[in-house]
């Protein structure tokens, strides 16, 4: 009997998105006959039943465009907008997925799609997901797509932002997207040749930050780009934060702090005025913001998303349900659902990134 999939993006946007769509939907048609309907906006389109054909030619023609042509949204099954409030609408979405037909939905997500995915899975739906995000927080699995071109983007605007620094003389602290993450801020800050990188695992003293620009001063180097993650935080405000958290009897500490993007903002336009002060050096902050989300995936996320897509057809036509298909260097491996959803890839501060920073002379602020 032919099978069908549904398959649906959701969470934040990511390049790359497009090429893992096209990379699943071709394989399944072409190599098995499998057929496939899309659902628009994430788990709100499946649960309101709004699909869009996914066949030659709407596969067609996307492997290079931004964004999804599904569309996203950041909805949740159990808890959906619903005139103002938050419903459990899980029951109306397993009755979509059997109302279509499906035998399996393929959710192409982060953190947070896996958690949803697993909640369907455990509703009875057979679920395959895909791990996506500029973050590159997903775990066990080496990278996620949409990291590789947002790497790129962030490098470009830091080469960028050194000839400004260095003709004026400033401080130019550089806001780098990955929620609770270090990985884009400290990739591109690496890549990008930062001198000062705070991030979210590292927490930092802002007078450790104002003696290594002050340092370079001295030097002769009267400018300094400081590469900041949204998430990174003060000794004081990482305190504050683990205080809270044992308040409110959880550990866990990303459960308990939910910090809107203003506040990331807000907290980089307050370490730049307190390095102003602090060294007596102009100081400009940049957000990059979604800029580093959006555009054309690079060649390396066409290829991983595509590979992957590739990969998740091919489970699906052997009915491996239940699993992310995640990169295992040049292959990939189907890791269980349970051990992913829930879990968040943080850097260590350990990590051979951030030695190899240390080792080039970039400041922690530790
Ligand atoms: O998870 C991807 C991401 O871009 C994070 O880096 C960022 O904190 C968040 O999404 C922004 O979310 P939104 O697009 O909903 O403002």
């Amino acid at each position: 009997m032919t099978q069908s999939i549904g398959i649906l993006t959701s969470g934040g946007d990511t390049p790359g998105l497009n090429a893992a769509i096209r990379g699943v939907g071709k394989t399944c048609l072409s190599q098995y006959g499998i057929h496939i309907v899309g659902f628009r906006d994430g788990f709100r389109g499946l649960m309101e039943n709004r699909t869009m054909a996914l066949d030659g030619a709407t596969l067609s023609g996307i492997l290079t465009l931004g964004g999804t042509i599904l569309g996203t949204s950041r909805d949740k099954p159990h808890k959906m907008p619903m005139q103002g409030k938050l419903v459990d609408m899980t029951e109306t979405i397993v009755a979509n997925y059997h109302a279509n037909q499906l035998d399996c939905l393929v959710c192409l997500g982060g953190g947070g799609t896996m958690k949803n995915a697993l909640r369907l899975q455990q509703a009875g739906l057979n679920i395959i997901t895909l791990p996506k995000t500029i973050d590159n927080d997903v775990a066990l699995t080496d990278t996620t797509f949409g990291f590789d071109t947002a790497l790129g983007i962030a490098t470009d605007a830091i080469d960028r932002l050194h000839s400004t620094a260095h003709s004026h003389h400033r401080i130019i602290v550089v806001e780098i997207m990955g929620h609770r993450a270090g990985w884009l801020a400290l990739g591109a800050g690496i890549a990008g040749g930062a001198d000062v990188i705070l991030i979210p695992e590292i927490p930092y003293d802002v007078e450790a930050v104002a003696e290594a620009i002050k340092s370079r001063k001295r030097k002769g180097k009267p400018f300094s780009i400081v590469a900041v993650a949204e998430g990174a935080l003060s000794k004081q405000e990482f305190e504050l934060q683990q205080e809270t958290a044992a308040k409110k009897k959880d550990k866990k500490l990303k459960e308990v702090v939910s910090v809107p993007e203003l506040v990331y903002a807000e907290r980089t336009l307050s370490l730049a005025r307190q390095l102003e002060l602090l060294t007596g050096l102009e100081a400009r902050p940049t957000i990059l913001g979604h800029l580093q989300r959006g555009g054309t995936p690079s060649a390396a996320d066409r290829l991983l998303a595509t590979r992957l897509g590739a990969a998740a057809a091919d489970l699906i036509a052997n009915k491996e349900y239940g699993v992310m298909v995640a990169a295992h260097g040049e292959t990939s491996l189907a890791v269980p659902l349970q051990d992913v959803a829930g879990q968040v890839k943080t850097v260590p501060p350990d990590h051979a990134w951030v030695a190899s920073a240390r080792g080039v002379g970039v400041s922690f602020g530790d």
